[in-house]
C-alpha cells in the first residue's frame, strides 16, 4: 500500500470512528500526525477545472455554529518542548488543526478544490473594474489549505502580490508569516485570500465599487471553504466582510458572526509595519482567537518583530 492510500485510508478509519462517537485514542506521534493532516491540502495555486458540468458541483452549506469538530482529548502524560509546548498540547493543537479529518462538511476536498478554481478562472476572466483589470499583471485568488479551520482576510494585492499571484508575499506577508507562526501555526495551514482580487493602483484602498464587484467572489471563496474561524486583516477588510463602518479599533478583540464563522478583527500587518507599537493588541486578538480555536499558545509574550 503506498503512503497516499495508507493516508486515506487512516483518515477514514478516523473519521469513521468519530462518527461512531469515539471521542479517545491512543496518543500520535505529532511528526506522524502532522504528515497527516499537513501537506495535502495546500493548494498554492489554482488546479485546473475538470469539466463537470456545474449542475453536478456539490452545493456548499453555510457552516452553523454546532458544526464545530469535536477535540481530541490532551493526554495526561504531556510532556514539555523546547517550544514550551507540552507534547501532548502539540497533539491538541495538530488536531485543532486538523479540520479535514474531523469535520462533518459536505464538501470535500477535491471538489472544493474544483470549486475554487472555478471560481479563480471567473476571477481571471473579471474586467468588471476597468481600471485595476486594466493595470493588473495578474489576479490573486488565494492560497492555502483547502479545508481550513482558520482563514486570513486582507484587502487587496500590493505590487509584490501582484507580481507574483500569490497574497501576503510582500514586507506584510513576512509579518503576517511571523504572526500565523507565533499561533503555533504555520501560513499551509490557513487560507489566506483578499477583498479585491486585483491590485489598486499605487496601493491606494479599493474602491466601493471595486468591493463590490469583488463581493460575490470572496463571498463564494468562503462558501466553498467554510472556515469556523475567519480573521479580518485592517478596516478594509473588516468593512468588506462585516458590512459595518466601525473602525477596527471598535471592533478589535471579540469575535463576530459571519455566517455562523467566527470572527476576529485585527490591524492590518502593513498598519503594524508603520506602527510597530500596535503589535501588542494584534497579540491580544490572536491570543482571544487561539483560545477560541483550542490552541494553546507557549508564552504570553508578544512575537518582536
Ligand atoms: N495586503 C493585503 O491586504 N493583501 C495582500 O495580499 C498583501 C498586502
Amino acid at each position: 500500500m503506498d503512503s497516499t492510500t495508507l493516508r486515506i485510508a487512516l483518515r477514514q478509519q478516523l473519521e469513521s470512528l468519530v462518527r461512531s462517537g469515539v471521542q479517545q485514542g491512543p496518543r500520535i506521534d505529532p511528526a506522524l500526525w502532522q504528515t497527516l493532516v499537513d501537506k495535502e491540502n495546500v493548494v498554492t495555486t489554482a488546479v485546473p477545472p475538470k469539466s463537470v458540468p456545474a449542475a453536478e458541483a456539490p452545493r456548499p452549506t453555510v457552516r452553523k455554529p454546532t458544526d464545530t469538530a469535536p477535540a481530541v482529548p490532551v493526554s495526561a502524560s504531556a510532556t514539555a518542548t523546547s517550544s514550551g509546548v507540552a507534547t501532548g498540547q502539540v497533539q491538541a493543537n495538530l488536531s485543532a488543526l486538523a479540520h479535514d479529518s474531523w469535520q462533518t462538511s459536505s464538501v470535500d476536498r477535491e471538489s472544493r478544490i474544483r470549486l475554487l478554481a472555478e471560481i479563480d478562472q471567473e476571477v481571471k476572466a473579471c474586467e468588471k473594474c476597468p481600471i485595476l483589470s486594466s493595470n493588473r499583471t495578474q489576479t490573486v485568488f488565494g492560497v492555502g489549505n483547502v479545508m481550513p479551520r482558520l482563514c486570513f482576510f486582507g484587502e487587496g494585492p500590493g505590487a509584490d502580490e501582484d507580481k507574483q499571484g500569490e497574497p501576503f508575499v510582500g514586507a506584510a506577508g513576512q509579518l503576517l508569516n511571523k504572526i500565523i507562526q507565533a499561533c503555533t501555526m504555520q501560513r499551509e495551514d490557513v487560507y489566506i485570500l483578499n477583498v479585491v482580487k486585483c491590485r489598486p493602483p499605487g496601493n491606494r484602498n479599493p474602491a466601493p465599487d471595486e468591493v463590490s464587484h469583488c463581493r460575490p467572489f470572496f463571498e463564494r471563496q468562503l462558501e466553498v471553504l467554510q472556515p469556523e474561524f475567519i480573521c479580518c486583516l485592517g478596516g478594509v477588510a473588516t468593512s468588506a466582510l462585516l458590512e459595518t463602518k466601525l473602525s477596527v479599533g471598535r471592533l478589535r478583540g471579540k469575535l463576530h458572526d459571519y455566517k455562523g464563522a467566527k470572527v476576529m478583527v485585527t490591524y492590518h500587518p502593513a498598519y503594524l509595519l508603520r506602527n510597530p507599537s500596535s503589535k501588542k493588541y494584534v497579540w491580544e486578538d490572536m491570543q482571544k482567537l487561539m483560545k477560541a480555536m483550542g490552541i494553546q499558545l507557549p508564552g504570553k509574550d508578544s512575537p518582536q518583530s
